[in-house]
């Protein structure tokens, strides 16, 4: 199905000067990017996107690092895009994401690992209207 998926480049990957390596692996696998804006994140803004990881005993480092610096925000479409941006981005701790991922090229760590994409299209629809309003989304 065509799907609409979340995808952010996170602050190590912009400090690393990657944005267009990773933007053209998007483009390349055949998503197209829909909409898109570079945004320094408030830690309100932050621990909203994230609230559903409030509990967990890294959300505060992962609210540090994401408002540490800008961040690269796309809406991606395309067939099965929730699923072929993960494919994409490989395991979320970089150790173990498959060669070829952008997480294995370009991240660090499980907290600095470069992407983050929606992880179902629940989570998609809510995490792109957290970000863009519907006509910041170009439609085609
Ligand atoms: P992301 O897809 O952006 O969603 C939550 C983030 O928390 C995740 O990527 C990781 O960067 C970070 N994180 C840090 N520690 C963990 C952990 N133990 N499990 C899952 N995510 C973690």
């Amino acid at each position: 199905a065509l799907e609409r998926t979340l995808s952010i480049i996170k602050p190590d990957a912009v400090a690393k000067n990657v944005i267009g390596e990773i933007e053209s692996r998007f483009e390349k696998a055949g998503l197209r990017i829909v909409a898109m804006k570079m945004v320094q994140l408030s830690r309100e803004k932050a621990e909203g996107f994230y609230a559903e990881h409030k509990e967990r005993p890294f959300f505060k480092d992962l609210v540090d690092f994401m408002t540490s610096g800008p961040v690269v925000v796309q809406v991606l479409e395309g067939e099965n895009a929730v699923k072929a941006n993960r494919d994409l981005m490989g395991a979320t701790n970089p150790k173990e994401a498959e060669a070829g991922t952008i997480r294995a090229d370009f991240a660090e760590s499980i907290d600095a690992n470069a992407v983050h994409g929606s992880d179902s299209t629940t989570s998609a629809e809510r995490e792109v209207s957290y970000f863009f309003s519907a006509e910041e989304i170009c439609a085609r």
